[in-house]
């Protein structure tokens, strides 16, 4: 038989698809399963979106160029200069999603063996791109006690090596909700600047902060030859089945490698790219009304957890996700229990376990995430659920 390498073999399982089969199997049963699990907005889309699709006609549908079909590239020029980021076309590729833009930019500032500093707990995506590039994720683990706060520069430059070659900085932050204040990203770009690293900043929830304005590690002056941008539309223009993400530097040399890489891969969707440049020119009111929207339900959720015996939670400034620690030992046992055996009022719920976002083992065992997907009146009824959950948990 011929053998699947080591790095399909040791790759970790989605933490997010590893419960579906239990949950696919409730609904078949007939209960109905509250979705607090996967960031997949269930925002209706900019209304600007599908017509401009439809504005297509030719009768062929091509491959973009690789560097992005111009005008959306321009489109996404006009959105980062309305921040302040004034980028030329050569600073900037569309990419298959945020997702691509992550391993795009690893591919980029890492060879095998190479290391990359993150905080964890993490988006999990990085670990399992990290494993697909051969690169060893390198943690700092941030305490939920500590609202998840970075901690300071003498503990980051401690874990640097001859092979460190980035620090990701994921803000606002998933799975954490943490968004990062001025003092902690200026403390960054002197750490990544006076050791010769890249930033690999993650900004695909740029606008979902509950105070204070968005904006981008591209605003700091001192950050620009060292930084790489990873973005996408999915969260901040709720439509992930668009698969459009982009990569940024002003960096013309790595931007130079990235569009080789771009080159390989041919493109990214041509249909897409085109449906969204009206939105990414005009993008603040649509953001700014879905930022209302999480807030509220950031506030149902936060005060819901905050009153449930034994549960430990800080409030999130930002995204749409908050990490709870539960009266449990293992929560991954507790979402077994939730979706195979607890049922309130023929009602259940979905959480995803954390341990899978930390690359520590062991770490993040009674942590869930929520992710705050669902409607005000959704969310209070899954809070109710969780909360007869846990006592039923503790008497079984
Ligand atoms: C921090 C972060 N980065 C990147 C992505 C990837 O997004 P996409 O590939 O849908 O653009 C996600 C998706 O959840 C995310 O949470």
């Amino acid at each position: 038989m011929p053998k699947v390498s080591k790095r399909g073999q040791n790759i970790l399982s989605s933490p997010i698809r590893k419960f579906l089969p239990l949950m696919l199997k409730a609904e078949i049963e007939g209960v109905k399963v509250f979705k607090l699990n996967v960031g997949d907005p269930d925002i209706a889309i900019p209304p600007q979106l599908l017509p401009a699709i439809k504005k297509y006609k030719n009768k062929s549908l091509g491959y973009a160029p690789s560097p992005g079909i111009s005008e959306h590239v321009a489109a996404w020029l006009k959105y980062y200069g309305d921040f302040g980021v004034k980028l030329k076309p050569e600073n900037l590729i569309p990419t298959v999603g945020g997702a691509e833009a992550i391993l795009l930019a690893i591919l980029a500032t890492t060879d095998p063996g190479d290391e990359i500093i993150v905080f964890e707990p993490l988006y999990a995506s990085y670990k399992g791109f990290a494993a697909m590039a051969s690169v060893k994720l390198v943690p700092i683990t941030l305490k939920i006690e500590n609202n998840f706060a970075l901690p300071p520069a003498k503990d980051i430059i401690k874990k640097i090596s001859r092979k460190t070659k980035a620090i990701v900085l994921i803000n606002p932050d998933n799975p954490t909700g943490a968004v990062r204040t001025r003092a902690e990203i200026n403390r960054l770009v002197k750490i990544a600047r006076g050791h010769n690293l890249f930033i690999i900043t993650d900004e695909t929830y740029r606008e979902i902060v509950f105070f204070g304005q968005p904006g981008s590690v591209l605003q700091v002056p001192a950050a620009k030859n060292c930084t790489i941008l990873v973005d996408s539309v999915s969260k901040r223009f709720s439509c992930p089945g668009a698969r459009i993400g982009v990569i940024v530097s002003y960096n013309q040399v790595l931007m130079s490698a990235v569009l080789k890489f771009a080159m390989v891969r041919l493109s990214a969707p041509t249909l897409e790219q085109i449906g969204l440049i009206p939105i990414l020119k005009n993008a603040r009111a649509y953001t700014k009304k879905i930022t209302r929207e999480y807030k509220k339900r950031r506030d149902l959720v936060f005060t819901a957890l905050t009153k449930i015996p034994g549960v430990k939670c800080q409030k999130p400034n930002g995204a749409f996700y908050i990490i709870a620690g539960l009266p449990v030992k293992n929560s991954e046992d507790f979402v077994k229990f939730l979706l195979t055996k607890f049922r309130y009022q023929n009602q259940t719920l979905m959480l995803t376990p954390a341990q899978d976002f930390y690359v520590t083992p062991g770490l993040g065992k009674n942590e869930v995430r929520l992710a705050y997907v669902l409607n005000t009146q959704s969310l209070k009824q899954a809070m109710l659920i969780l909360k007869k959950a846990l006592e039923a948990y503790k008497n079984r």
